[in-house]
């Protein structure tokens, strides 16, 4: 199956995208595949989105169904070996080039100036035996080698403060085990921010913490995205948590975008049946008793002919397994890709 079909049956992304010239980031049937002992596999597999400067896009799915692997696509951090296809277009300096085709080279620009990521668990992507202001200093080093040390100072403090860090000229001075997990995240926060990106992936950044803290957390990335018009990419697995932040939702299955569209309207009416699974499987959204989805999500390497949600769906009718179904439009900004609609 090539791209040229994904092309086709994302027609209805690219129409929405295609007259919008103020989008940061296009995203045009990207494709990730990966080598296993099986062969090749596609955790990522003709998606097409796009974000605006100032607009948050939540990317939710279950464990498994690619998100990470997308947006380590859109950082330039697969694993080796991996081979990428599609398009991923930014505005600005990079207008006209394609991400999914740049070399090591001119990623170390986009990295950290054009596009940040801040991780689930900021344990493992600080570093325990370095003072939280020196490593800052050093992701804004790494952008601008001949700044005056007292400029990187300036900087260091300013990022923290961005990210509502509290007495920040002491928090700089410790080691990421004297700041609890909230603050934690806040520093990586700050260190995303270090190289003024245009776009910012936050990879289920809340998840580890206490419901308190991680209001905070989303309350802050929505403070950014309204004051510096940051682009942002919300990651999560959960529905709940994405109302919270984002404007518009895509939830993703098997690698593929299932349903995208306003965050409202795709939370109080779902068009596919995955997405209406996942609402009646969040604690936060259902009052009611909690039914989580039957079934796991099917193996890459063995994906159903037609729609990949099939094997689980209480809604199948036997065209479902012939083909797989396109993404269909149920109004001018939301699609899904189900048989029903
Ligand atoms: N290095 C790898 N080689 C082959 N397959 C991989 C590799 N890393 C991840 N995968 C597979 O890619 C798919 C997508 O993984 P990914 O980490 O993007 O999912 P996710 O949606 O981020 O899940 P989670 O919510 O658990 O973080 C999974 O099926 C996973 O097993
Ligand atoms: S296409 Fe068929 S199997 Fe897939 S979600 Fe829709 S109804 Fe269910
Ligand atoms: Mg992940």
């Amino acid at each position: 199956m090539g791209k040229g079909r994904e092309f086709r049956i994302s027609s209805f992304a690219f129409r929405v995208y295609d007259g919008r010239v103020d989008k940061l980031l296009e995203v045009r049937g990207l494709t990730v595949e990966l080598a296993t002992a099986a062969g090749w596999v596609r955790p990522v597999n003709g998606v097409s989105l796009g974000i605006g400067a100032g607009e948050a896009l939540g990317l939710v799915g279950e464990s498994g169904s690619g998100k990470t692997m997308l947006a380590l696509a859109l950082m330039g951090l697969l694993p080796e070996g991996a081979r990428v296809g599609g398009e991923a277009r930014l505005d600005g300096q990079f207008s006209g080039k394609n991400l999914a085709g740049l070399g090591e080279r001119d990623w170390r620009a986009v990295r950290g100036r054009e596009i940040a990521m801040v991780f689930q668990e900021p344990m493992t992507s600080l570093n325990p035996v370095m003072r939280v202001g020196a490593q800052i200093a050093e992701a804004i080093r790494a952008h601008e080698p001949e700044l005056p040390t007292a400029e990187v100072q300036r900087r260091v403090l300013a990022a923290l403060e961005r990210a509502a860090v509290p007495e920040p000229r002491d928090r700089a001075a410790q080691f990421p085990h004297q700041l609890s997990g909230g603050l934690r995240q806040r520093a990586m926060i700050a260190m995303a921010l270090a190289g003024g990106p245009r776009l910012l992936i936050a990879d289920e950044p809340t998840t580890a913490l206490d419901v308190t803290v991680q209001k905070q957390i989303l309350d802050l990335l929505d403070t950014l995205r309204r004051e510096l018009r940051l682009g942002l990419l919300f990651i999560t697995h959960d529905l709940g948590v994405v109302a919270q932040v984002a404007g518009r939702v895509a939830v993703m299955y098997a690698g593929r975008i299932v349903e995208e569209g306003p965050a409202h309207e795709v939370l109080a009416r779902p068009r596919h049946p995955y997405t209406a699974g996942l609402l009646a499987a969040s604690p936060r959204l259902r009052r009611s008793k909690l039914a989580p989805i039957p079934g796991t999500v099917p193996q890459l390497t063995a994906l159903p002919p037609g729609c990949a949600f099939e094997p689980r769906c209480a809604q199948r009718r036997p065209e479902c397994a012939a083909a797989l179904p396109e993404l269909r439009a149920v109004s001018a900004d939301h699609a899904a890709r189900c048989v029903l609609v």
